[in-house]
């Protein structure tokens, strides 16, 4: 039955960390995967994770979710997107479902998008994280790109990005990153996010954004839903997939949130059916321990206090790593420019490495990451940046 199915290509991204944990090298350094590393380079779970823990252990039944997810998780994410105040959450004007984090959330919405809107186009960034294309590749939905980043001066081309934004048909679907962008760590300011939704807006066309990083780009969750804020300001109809992976450390967990605005109540509601309906298939109903973990840190102010001040030291220690990676290889001599490290925000840097620079750094030094040169800064250690500087120096110099 089988005998014409070949080896699929390895994920670029999950790919790495699979060659990694196959390196018997002790000095070996994952940058590759974005997955927050304390400065041993070890997993970390959150103080105000383990709390919620305790509180629930030995005390939960294992019955099935609804469809749709945790109400209870749902109010409390959307509230941190769409602000504590919002009119849409108190108008019930917001379709949501919780879904297997981001990722999940995405798929769900491309079919969503497919079967609704079965001749549109999504327009994604260039470059963007590379599962965006697979999610809807796999819902069947035509991609088209735009413009993002600017690779001479390792930040936003925001004059194209405009003119793709202008020159794409009215009532396009487009997928923008709300913070923290991957892998480029270039966002656009707050000026340039007014820009956008007023283009949009002229436009007509659909922001879907993907908030993976709520957090992470300045440590402030709030800050970092700025850009969403923006279009709902702007009267914009969005969509959110949110995440937990990152900003709780809850990788495992697979929690996170779809949501769409919606024109009023009784059209979110139809909506929300429609969303339970793609679930119902795909994976029946989302697993529970993580939703819980969430709705009891996120509804306890003692918790959420605690996690705001976890998610502001895991920003900083990557904002410390970015400077003494940079100083590092100015250190040396290096006779390339490296402040773009740290004017990059979020987990990751875009450092400009070629594919053959980046397999020398693997072959040569055991360093694994990414071949379009993304750096995971949360890999990066007090212990482990003076040999990656140098090893970047090494492949860099002429
Ligand atoms: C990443 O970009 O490294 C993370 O989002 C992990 C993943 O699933 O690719």
């Amino acid at each position: 039955w089988w005998a014409h199915v070949e080896p699929a290509q390895k994920d670029p991204i999950l790919g790495v960390t699979e060659a990694y944990l196959a390196d018997p090298t002790p000095h070996k350094v994952n940058v590759g995967v974005g997955a927050f590393r304390d400065d041993n380079g070890n997993p970390v779970v959150l103080q105000c994770v383990r709390e919620a823990e305790r509180r629930i252990v030995g005390k939960l039944n294992m019955e099935y979710l609804p469809m749709g997810g945790s109400h209870k998780m749902i109010d409390e994410t959307l509230r941190l997107a769409y602000g504590e105040n919002s009119e849409f959450i108190k108008d019930k004007r917001i379709a949501a479902i919780q879904a297997l984090s981001g990722t999940g959330a995405c798929r769900v919405f491309a079919d969503f998008q497919k079967r609704f809107r079965p001749d549109s186009q999504i327009y994604i960034p260039v470059p963007t994280w590379a599962n965006h294309h697979n999610i809807w590749r796999d819902a069947h939905v035509t991609q088209k790109t735009f413009h993002y980043y600017h690779p001479e001066s390792r930040g936003l081309d925001f004059a194209a990005m405009i003119d793709d934004i202008k020159n794409a048909p009215n009532g396009s679907f487009f997928l923008l990153h709300a913070c923290a962008h991957n892998p480029t760590g270039v966002d656009p300011t707050e000026e340039q996010w007014k820009e956008i939704s007023n283009i949009f807006k002229v436009k007509g066309h659909f922001p879907f954004f993907d908030m993976a990083y709520q957090g992470f780009a300045s440590g402030d969750p709030e800050r970092d839903a700025r850009a969403i804020r923006i279009f709902l300001e702007d009267g914009h109809a969005i969509g959110i997939a949110q995440s937990f992976a990152k900003n709780m450390g809850l990788y495992g967990q697979r929690v996170g949130c779809l949501s769409l605005v919606c024109e009023d109540e009784k059209r979110a509601v139809a909506v929300k059916s429609q969303l339970q309906q793609l679930a119902r298939p795909m994976y029946s109903n989302p697993p529970v321990h993580g939703a819980l973990l969430v709705s009891i840190i996120l509804s306890d102010p003692h918790l959420k206090n605690l996690w705001l001040k976890e998610v502001k030291v895991m920003a900083d220690r990557i904002i410390g790593m970015r400077t003494a990676l940079r100083e590092n290889l100015e250190k040396l001599g290096s006779s390339l420019s490296w402040e773009h490290i740290t004017k990059q925000i979020g987990m990751f840097c875009y450092s400009g490495l070629t594919a053959e620079q980046v397999d020398r750094l693997t072959n040569e030094f055991h360093i694994y990451m990414t071949r379009n040169g993304r750096i995971s800064m949360a890999g990066v250690t007090t212990k482990n940046v003076e040999y990656l500087a140098n090893a970047i120096h090494e492949v860099t110099k002429s």
